[in-house]
């Protein structure tokens, strides 16, 4: 078999993050002022994608944006931080969506405009890129209503033709946790919930039960618990790691960025407490600055920063 050109192929959202700082809670009518703002790559599956290749992985990335320009903000901010675009869908009829994030620490609002990724569906699949990947990971499950319901057969058919899977749902906007993720949990390699979205889908109020539940279910379960690190159940196996701890000054993206370090260890052969200390390094370094892919900009202090983590 030929070697395969990617590492990992995404198939995610891409979205846009207006983050405006201490600001006063919005009236109609009123016009308000904020004290500071950011324009960031946003989306859970743009971050994994864009930080997994800045740690030296090779990305691609399939999705759907607009032809506006906030999809070409997302697409030059992967292109920076090396992901092949190639297989991003531009539709001219559709506008990127956008998260306006009203931020009044350690508080924050989020006011959501779905736009072009919810129309991603499985008929977009480029499958002759896929085989190109050795693996594929799907991130924000629940923003993208397109293809949500037919994830199950896209991860069955990556695993057909070589692949492994992980996916990372975050949280659940309405609250539901589907029968459509249950149906794809059987197919996911690497399962990547926070503490909160575990319990939710476990449907359970103690993590132990959340964790017995969920390691039926998935090969490799890799939960996420913030400030205290992770934790590993596989095989039959628990594996601990209480994170680094570091200055935070804003944490959007941990989550993601975890999720790059893990994936990067795994797709390396490495044991799964490598994979969970390389996921801490990657989500404490994520919180030391602005926005998702704020600390990923540079692959030389990148490479130097984790080294520093993880001696
Ligand atoms: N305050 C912190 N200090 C050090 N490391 C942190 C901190 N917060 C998060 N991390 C690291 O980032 C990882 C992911 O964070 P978290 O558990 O908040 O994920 P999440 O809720 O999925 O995040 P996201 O909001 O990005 O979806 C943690 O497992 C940990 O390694
Ligand atoms: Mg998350």
């Amino acid at each position: 078999m030929p070697e395969k050109q990617l590492d990992v192929v995404v198939v995610g959202e891409l979205n846009i993050d207006l983050v405006l700082w201490n600001v006063p809670m919005p009236e109609y009518e009123k016009e308000q002022l904020a004290a500071d703002m950011r324009f960031a790559m946003g989306s859970s599956s743009a971050i994994t994608a864009h930080n997994l290749s800045m740690i030296g992985s090779k990305v691609g990335f399939i999705g759907k944006a607009g032809e506006d320009t906030f999809g070409d903000f997302m697409i030059r901010g992967l292109e920076r931080g090396g992901v092949d675009t190639s297989r991003i869908i531009r539709d001219r009829s559709l506008k990127t969506g956008a998260t306006i994030v009203l931020a009044n620490p350690p508080k924050k609002a989020l006011l959501t405009y779905m736009g072009a990724m919810a129309n991603l569906t499985l008929d977009d699949m480029d499958w002759e890129y896929i085989a190109r990947a050795r693996h594929l990971h799907l991130g924000c499950f629940f923003l993208q209503t397109g293809i949500r319901k037919d994830v199950a057969k896209l991860f069955a058919r990556a695993k057909a033709m070589g692949l492994t899977t992980s996916l990372d749902t975050n949280w659940d906007p309405e609250d539901k946790w589907g029968e459509d993720l249950l149906q794809t949990l059987p197919y996911t390699d690497i399962f990547l919930p926070n503490d909160d979205e575990a319990l939710r889908i476990a449907r359970t109020a103690h993590l132990e039960q959340a964790i017995a539940a969920l390691q039926k279910q998935v090969r490799v379960l890799a939960i996420k618990l913030g400030k205290a690190g992770g934790m590993v159940r596989a095989n039959g196996r628990t594996y601990t790691h209480p994170g680094f701890p570091v200055e935070v000054v804003e944490t959007t993206g941990a989550g993601d960025s975890f999720n790059a370090g893990f994936l990067q260890r795994f797709l390396q052969g490495a044991d799964w407490s490598e994979c969970l200390r390389r996921g801490n390094a990657c989500g404490a370094l994520a919180v030391t600055a602005l926005g998702g892919t704020g600390a990923f900009t540079d692959r030389e202090s990148v490479q130097k920063r984790l080294n520093a983590f993880l001696g």
